[in-house]
């Protein structure tokens, strides 16, 4: 597994200019508090709205807080009201992108086949693809999570993974997201260590991606979290809209 520890905050449609500002500002005295132990060691990615994209590259470019977007188009450009392209964000500083998050997933009725599309344009336009997977409540209680986990990776990879490494894995159990339930040790290690062996088997250059866990991370559970075995980083959604609670989980990464 990478040395460096990922931590993704994704707002989420949640950010006006204001709160916003305020909220990067505090981030950053805490960033630029621990530069040198964050070298090589975390690397932070805010995912913003797409419209707080250049306020927010503006106060983060000469700092260690990386852009993420949250979703992309699978073409660069055209006739597609309403769409953002991956070069956009791109321009934007963004250095990588969100995609098949089970919110895009859900209520925007995302197949695998597109997600793959989304994670082929990210790369395309020279950023990593953060591809989210993850079953609901029902699907685990019918002892199916692995098999629908394995289905989504296997469905929605970039059709360049087989030798590319710009692709990081986001398991978030649907169930654990935004309510309070973050999922168990034995939970996150049974499915991190399969995620890792379908990877190895599947993905050789993804052997040794990140392996993140998203699903009610918080300041208090993000320590325990990190010594789970091959968790690589976290996808936070809630606790990043918080600088003092996102700051405590960057702590723990530091001190992973
Ligand atoms: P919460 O951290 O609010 O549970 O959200 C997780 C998530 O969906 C991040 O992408």
């Amino acid at each position: 597994m990478k040395k460096t520890k990922l931590v993704v905050g994704n707002w989420k449609m949640n950010g006006l200019l204001d709160d916003s500002k305020q909220r990067i500002s505090q981030t950053l005295s805490f960033i630029k508090k621990h530069k040198k132990e964050m070298l090589d060691n975390v690397d932070v990615i805010i995912c913003p709205p797409a419209t707080l994209l250049s306020t927010v590259h503006e106060m983060t470019s000469k700092h260690l807080l990386f852009l993420g977007g949250q979703d992309c188009h699978t073409n660069m450009a055209g006739a597609f009201t309403g769409d953002i392209s991956a070069e956009m964000l791109k321009e934007h500083g963004c250095s990588s992108v969100i995609v098949g998050h089970s919110e895009r997933r859900f209520y925007h009725n995302e197949s695998d086949e597109l997600i793959a599309k989304k994670g082929e344009a990210v790369h395309k336009a020279g950023m990593t693809a953060i591809i989210c997977v993850g079953e609901t409540a029902k699907e685990r209680a019918a002892g199916l999570a692995k098999k629908v986990v394995k289905a989504q990776i296997m469905n929605s990879m970039p059709n360049d993974t087989l030798y590319a490494d710009n692709t990081v894995i986001a398991y978030e159990p649907i169930w654990a997201i935004g309510s309070g339930q973050t999922a168990t040790q034995a939970n996150i290690e049974e499915m991190h260590n399969f995620i890792r062996e379908v990877l190895e088997k599947k993905y050789p250059a993804l052997a040794e991606t990140q392996i993140l866990y998203g699903g009610s991370v918080q300041g208090t559970n993000a320590a325990q979290i990190f010594k789970y075995q091959n968790v690589g980083g976290v996808l936070v959604g809630g606790a990043s809209l918080k600088p003092p609670e996102f700051c405590k989980i960057i702590e723990a990464a530091l001190k992973a």
